[in-house]
């Protein structure tokens, strides 16, 4: 069946996961909450959200001994931020999140990106400029210290994020315990076809992140043609008698790609997860992906004065 994707180490990944990117600490409580209730099982966090603890808040209401699921039922990902890839602040970056999301162990921690920044507690450590301090850390040796977490028993399993076909080689070249995920942006506009094939052929899943084109995200330009409204998904959609969000969700799924729609409605988290019960033809998925026009939606770094500078919502 499609609703979930066993990873190399084993472990089963629900292709539907609740993605928390963007959910505000206000709201991302409730989210969850609808939805564990809804039936999802596969929650995506980071530390760079700055929403963990109300996460973990959630968690700790629905998840453990006496609650409605038993921790084993639920699989919880996370990630390492930038500034934590200094081999010695591994261990502690890990420890913060999971005494944040109030667990015991992770199911998947990720790298979030293959670059480190100037070590510290600010999420974006910058020069008078205004451009980020990068720290000279190489991904390899913070992959090496993530290992350890996994020898710990604090994490199930390691993974990338926003690695390129090139970086995930070169991590696995050192790889003890080899990555079983790479999360990056893919969506109809963004098909991925190169790294996915890359990736398979490793054994590596695919988590597509900004599944639905990302339309809150805080550089939107107001009034940008939405992936969401594209006319062409809209017919398939009337044809299916589906949303949007739901044919293109049902796309990624079908091509054997974990999708992790964000959302603080609970009317659209309970439909985001509501895919399994229609097929995309094998014309329409083909369709879909000649939609692909290799546009990346979320370039961490922009122009500003010359100098190329990251993004503060990341
Ligand atoms: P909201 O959180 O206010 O419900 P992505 O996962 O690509 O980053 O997209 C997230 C954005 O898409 C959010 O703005 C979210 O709004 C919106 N969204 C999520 N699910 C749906 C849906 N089923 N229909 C329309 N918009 C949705």
């Amino acid at each position: 069946s499609c609703t979930d994707v066993t990873l190399s180490s084993g472990q089963r990944l629900p292709a539907v996961g609740l993605g928390t990117w963007k959910s505000s600490p206000g709201q991302v409580k409730q989210a969850v909450l609808a939805a564990l209730d809804c039936g999802y099982r596969h929650i995506d966090c980071a530390a760079a959200y700055s929403n963990e603890h109300e996460v973990g808040e959630a968690l700790a209401e629905r998840v453990g001994p006496g609650k409605s699921l038993k921790r084993e039922e639920v699989f919880v990902t996370s990630k390492l931020w930038n500034t934590k890839h200094h081999p010695d602040d591994v261990e502690a970056a890990c420890r913060k999140t999971l005494s944040d999301l109030e667990l015991s162990y992770l199911d998947l921690y990720l790298m979030h990106w293959p670059m480190a920044f100037q070590r510290g507690v600010e999420l974006m450590p910058r020069q008078p400029d205004g451009t980020v301090r990068y720290a000279d850390t190489h991904y390899r040796d913070t992959w090496v210290a993530m290992e350890k977490l996994v020898d710990q028993g604090l994490v199930k399993a390691i993974g990338l994020s926003n690695f390129s076909a090139k970086q995930i080689d070169d991590i696995l070249s050192v790889a003890k315990h080899k990555p079983v995920v790479n999360q990056v942006e893919c969506h109809p506009y963004l098909i991925q076809s190169e790294l996915l094939a890359h990736c398979k052929s490793r054994g590596v899943a695919v988590t597509a992140y900004s599944p639905l084109g990302s339309p809150d995200r805080p550089w939107a330009a107001p009034g940008e043609p939405l992936l969401l409204e594209d006319p062409r998904i809209l017919t398939m959609a009337k044809h299916y008698n589906k949303t949007p969000a739901q044919v293109i969700i049902r796309w990624q799924v079908q091509r054997g790609v974990i999708c992790i729609p964000k959302s603080v409605t609970p009317s659209r988290i309970k439909q985001n997860l509501e895919v399994f019960d229609f097929e995309i033809s094998e014309e329409d998925v083909k369709q879909i992906a000649s939609f692909n026009r290799n546009e990346r939606l979320i370039i961490p770094t922009i122009e500003k004065d010359g100098v190329r500078v990251w993004r503060d919502a990341i």
